[in-house]
């Protein structure tokens, strides 16, 4: 059966960007508008109908856990004064999925902190979503995890989400080369670490969106360090586009690189406006600004 249940969320890198905030708070707990980036990303899951989420964090990020825990003296006070639809909000978040959490003891490159859920996702289907990556799409679409789920249980084959750059942005992304089928899914072939855009085989970047079978834990048993020592995701990708085959599947939301200081500021400032009880006030605020600028 091709059904997706579990998902991986790495959180275990430095957030070295977003120092000296990082210090002290995981960058995946940075709020957007009012919620951290984190909750963003596994209620993307939880849309996409996964059960089990699995959380790969480190030293120092144990806000992360304590997130999807009880708040008792909160929620205590909350309901005394009343403020009951917070309270719920409160337990929904803790009752969403189930959160497991597991530690990166080094942040030793997304290759290795995927290969960390190994013990717990076993020898079942699985995706994988970045934790500082924001995906948004309205509630009556279907997520992007939701949308490489569709072609995972169609076609059996990992999926993983492509989007078009721009020439001089594909040194900041894993690319991609193959060919597209007649379903329009590229059929990948090679998947490139951060290229040189005169080398790169295509303009079609990964976003930090997939859905891995279980052979990329043996791929990823076999890679081999690379630049700061660091196990390569993309490394173990062309292994088993290689050896069994992987698509990679366009996709339709919104996306915000939550973490890089640019992408953060437009985050907060798009989904503020999407929001009901800011967006005209902070249209209002935005208009006076613009011609100031
Ligand atoms: P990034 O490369 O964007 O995160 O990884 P980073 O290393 O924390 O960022 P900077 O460049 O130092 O600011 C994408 C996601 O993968 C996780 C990160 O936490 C982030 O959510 N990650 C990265 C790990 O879990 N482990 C790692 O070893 C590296």
């Amino acid at each position: 059966m091709n059904k997706v249940k579990k998902a991986l969320i790495p959180a275990a890198g430095l957030g070295t960007r977003f120092l000296p905030a990082t210090k002290t708070i995981p960058k995946e707990m940075l709020p957007i508008v009012d919620q951290p980036i984190l909750l963003y990303i596994v209620e993307e899951a939880v849309r996409a109908g996964i059960e089990d989420i699995i959380l790969v964090s480190g030293r120092g990020k144990s806000a992360i856990e304590d997130f999807f825990d009880c708040s008792y003296e909160v929620e205590d006070l909350l309901s005394k004064t009343g403020k009951v639809e917070m309270v719920d909000r409160l337990k929904n978040i803790r009752n969403m999925a189930n959160i497991i959490s597991i530690r990166q003891k080094e942040a030793l490159g997304l290759g290795h902190a995927v290969a960390c859920g190994s013990p717990i996702i076993g020898k079942d289907n699985f995706a994988v979503l970045l934790g500082d990556e924001i995906m948004y799409s309205a509630v009556s679409e279907p997520t992007v995890t939701e949308q490489l789920t569709n072609v995972f249980s169609e076609t059996g084959l990992s999926t993983v989400a492509v989007m078009q750059v721009e020439p001089d942005q594909v040194e900041k992304y894993g690319i991609v080369a193959g060919e597209k089928n007649s379903a329009g899914q590229i059929q990948i072939t090679d998947v490139v670490e951060k290229p040189k855009k005169e080398t790169a085989p295509s303009r079609y970047a990964l976003p930090g969106r997939y859905v891995f079978t279980a052979q990329i834990f043996d791929s990823l048993k076999n890679a081999k360090p690379g630049k700061n020592g660091e196990i390569q995701l993309t490394d173990a990708m062309t292994d088993v586009a290689k050896k069994y085959g992987m698509l990679g599947s366009e996709f339709k939301a919104k996306r915000f690189d939550a973490g890089d200081k640019l992408g953060y500021l437009m985050a907060n400032i798009e989904i503020a406006l999407m929001r009901e009880d800011l967006s005209s006030d902070l249209r209002t605020y935005l208009k006076k600004l613009v011609p100031t600028l």
